[in-house]
């Protein structure tokens, strides 16, 4: 087929192509961008031309022209007809390759929520950016916990939506290790465009399974005078950033900075003191008590979050003071 070489290279149109499949789509996106310019200047041109040849002149007579030119029409239906077809046929081979992942691809679940992307791994590993071994397809099946996101990685040409209730396919097959930018090309509210993650294909296999072993057993691994350490990586890792800063500037939701132990207005009335009941109470079930001047729009953590991970981020919101 295409060779995936081609059009590869950074150019004025379009982004480095880094994922097998990008060069089929970069060469057609050219064809067809090349044929529409030659028929432009074409068509163009010879209008340009006939408008002054057949201008109105003294002493020139405008003469009855012929309605009907087989040869010519015949020529120009069934050039273009051909054009088109190669067209259909180079996208919908296209269209198929992508639509159908390799039996052997590594699968990665992807969930889309307000506003960030979780991967998650075989082994049970979340992460929120998209980590995969080199040289090998690999297979994102991808639903949406609230509205419709899309999943979009400009260097790998390939971009599908995340539509809640159903699962969605797509593959990719990245030529080199590197990070990759992934955005979410729906948009989908408030923080759409803050909906950001990252592809890091990791240079060997064994380098990517080290990376999904450790980032299975981080907290395990620290110290009890360290957990906060696994609180700050989870605060930033599992998506608390997106909304809660950590700098007293208010978001989507309340700054953690400077909370812990201190009473919060709720929008219902009353008050609350922010202590590990009410943190984990928050992460489990975020509308039972919204602080004033906030909107109910948190997604649970149940069963997202583990009770280790849940201490870990209560530890690190008791540093923020
Ligand atoms: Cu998710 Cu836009």
């Amino acid at each position: 087929m295409m060779s995936s070489v081609i059009g590869t290279g950074a150019g004025f149109w379009l982004p480095r192509g880094a994922s097998t499949t990008a060069g089929r789509v970069d060469f057609l996106f050219y064809a067809i961008n090349a044929i529409a310019i030659f028929f432009f200047f074409l068509i163009v041109t010879l209008l340009l031309y006939f408008v002054w040849k057949y201008r109105t002149r003294p002493g020139h007579a405008a003469q009855p022209s012929k309605d009907h030119n087989q040869k010519l029409e015949i020529t120009w239906t069934v050039i273009p007809v051909c054009i088109v077809l190669w067209i259909f046929w180079q996208g919908f081979a296209g269209y198929l390759d992508i639509q159908t992942p390799p039996e052997t691809a590594y699968e990665v679940q992807v969930l889309g929520q307000k506003w960030k992307w979780l991967f998650t791994y075989p082994n049970g590993v979340v992460d929120d950016d998209l980590h995969v071994p080199p040289d090998e397809p690999v297979r994102l099946v991808m639903t949406s916990q609230d509205v419709i996101h899309s999943l979009y990685v400009p260097e790998f040409r390939i971009k599908r939506d995340a539509v809640p209730g159903r699962y969605e396919k797509e593959w990719f097959q990245a030529l080199e290790p590197g990070e990759y930018q992934i955005f979410c090309a729906e948009y989908c509210g408030t923080s759409h465009s803050s909906m950001l993650a990252k592809v890091i294909v990791h240079r060997s296999r064994p380098e990517f399974e080290k990376w999904l072993a450790d980032a299975g057993n981080f907290l395990d691994k620290l110290p009890p005078e360290k957990l906060w350490e696994g609180g700050q990586k989870l605060y930033s890792q599992r998506g608390c950033k997106q909304c809660h800063s950590v700098d007293g500037t208010a978001g989507i939701g309340p700054s953690f900075k400077g909370i812990w132990g201190h009473s919060q207005v709720l929008s219902g009335g009353g008050s609350v003191v922010v202590e590990e009941n009410y943190v984990r109470e928050s992460i489990l079930n975020p509308q039972a008590k919204v602080v004033l001047g906030f909107e109910p729009v948190m997604p649970t953590y149940q069963g997202r979050l583990k009770d280790k991970e849940i201490t870990a981020i209560i530890e690190y919101l008791k540093t923020l003071k």
